[in-house]
């Protein structure tokens, strides 16, 4: 987790911020995002590319994190995006995120989601399957128009991570297999269609990746196959695609690898392998997105009732939950939190961080050192930008948190919190 800082009243500072003021100025459980955080860790992207001469895209991964302000964001760093559904490519294209600066993914695309990519003239579809193929060429001939496409690929390779974090190993939804003939089959029928213009091939192995060895063997197999496909077809990928994945520490037993080594890696494999297969250096994208917003999120919450067992750790009780952030109990995922206005007071206990749904399965942090804390206290849990709002629900009809972005010093509304009204906004009455 990031370095903390904190005033002389024992305040987290977050952005330039006092967070306990954020706190009571918006209310919790609440959401923020030092906007700050995130532009320089896509300057620390950046940067490694810089320095290796290569033609390179950002594509940030919107499902981590997606909403007007935060594509707002994205265009002012100059990135692209990539988005997975109508929804997220509504919201970029509301927060007016130049529609060419987009890539469209997902393993079913609805008819009509390709038909918004089309519509709207989005830089590239990643397509996935056999029916998108044959779907995207309908509409294509349809409206007379031109896309440009990336075939994703199953490259067979598993990055070590929690099991619903893989993707790339052959036995997955997603993709055209390379094991078998399924990806070449892809290539042929695209190439065959005038309206598609392909220029590159795309493959994501996973998330929370702390290993750089998947991604060396990833960059070598796309080489690879960009030769075997030069030499049986008379084709080369222009673009390499190796998806995101780049793993974040968000406790002390997570080894954290910067964005550094993983680009370094890549490079270095990628400027290898085609000097030896003798092919033109590729344009090379990757597809952050936990490692973009997760350091950058912090969830407040409110401490309320507690309780004590004899010779166990007691249940620190806070307002908001698995509804704000599903990840410990769905992934057993690991937080650390701080008392934000206790952050000069001595720790002096462990406890369980417990939400407020009603399931025994709602514990944000299953162990915490704290402050004695009481009710009032503002607890702030780290590296929650991730996968925390955008996973968020209204289980148990609780309206999902504000969101509120903060830098230099300024503190700027970016999502409302839901009121109890727009929970029943949709419900219609059956009597
Ligand atoms: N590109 C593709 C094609 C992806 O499927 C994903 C994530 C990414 C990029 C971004 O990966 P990242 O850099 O964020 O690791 N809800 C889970 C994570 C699911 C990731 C799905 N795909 C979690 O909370 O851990």
């Amino acid at each position: 987790s990031s370095d903390l800082s904190s005033d002389n009243n024992g305040h987290l500072i977050l952005g330039g911020v006092d967070s306990v003021e954020l706190a009571h100025k918006y209310g919790t459980p609440l959401v923020v995002y030092d906007v700050g955080e995130i532009r320089d860790q896509i300057k620390r992207f950046k940067s490694n590319f810089d320095l290796s001469g290569l033609k390179y895209q950002i594509s940030y991964a919107s499902k981590a994190f997606a909403t007007v302000a935060m594509y707002q964001v994205l265009k002012q760093e100059d990135v692209h995006t990539d988005v997975v559904s109508g929804g997220e490519l509504y919201t970029a294209l509301k927060a007016r995120f130049p529609a060419d600066k987009i890539s469209f993914h997902g393993n079913n695309k609805s008819l009509q989601e390709l038909e918004m990519a089309v519509d709207n003239h989005i830089g590239v579809v990643i397509i996935d399957n056999f029916l998108e193929i044959k779907l995207l060429k309908q509409l294509l001939e349809e409206k007379s128009a031109n896309i440009d496409v990336m075939l994703r690929l199953t490259p067979g390779i598993s990055a070590h991570t929690h099991k619903y974090d893989q993707t790339g190993q052959v036995d997955s939804k997603f993709g055209f297999d390379v094991e078998s003939d399924q990806a070449t089959k892809a290539l042929e029928q695209v190439l065959e269609i005038p309206q598609m213009n392909l220029i590159g091939i795309h493959a994501h192995i996973g998330s929370q990746i702390f290993g750089v060895e998947g991604f060396e063997m990833l960059a070598k197999k796309m080489v690879d196959i960009s030769a075997q496909w030069k030499k049986q077809f008379d084709f080369v990928p222009k673009i390499l695609n190796l998806g995101g994945g780049f793993g974040i520490s968000y406790t002390d037993e997570d080894e954290p690898i910067g964005p550094d080594v993983f680009i370094d890696k890549i490079i270095s494999t990628i400027k290898e392998n085609v000097k030896k297969q003798s092919l033109p250096l590729p344009e090379v994208w990757i597809e952050p997105g936990r490692s973009i917003v997760g350091p950058a999120g912090y969830n407040l919450y409110t401490v309320g009732s507690r309780k004590d067992i004899p010779d166990m750790l007691s249940y620190v009780n806070v307002d908001g939950g698995m509804g704000d952030n599903i990840r410990p109990a769905l992934y057993q995922a690991k937080y650390e939190a701080v008392v934000a206005n206790k952050m000069n007071q001595n720790i002096e206990e462990e406890d369980h961080i417990a939400g407020k749904y009603c399931e025994s399965g709602d514990i944000l942090i299953d162990r915490q050192a704290l402050p004695k804390t009481e009710p009032g206290d503002i607890i702030a849990m780290l590296d929650t930008g991730a996968y925390g709002y955008s996973m968020a629900s209204n289980y148990n009809r609780n309206p999902r948190p504000a969101v509120v972005f903060v830098e230099n010093g300024k503190d700027k509304l970016v999502v409302k919190r839901e009121s109890y009204e727009d929970l029943v906004r949709l419900d219609e009455s059956y009597i």
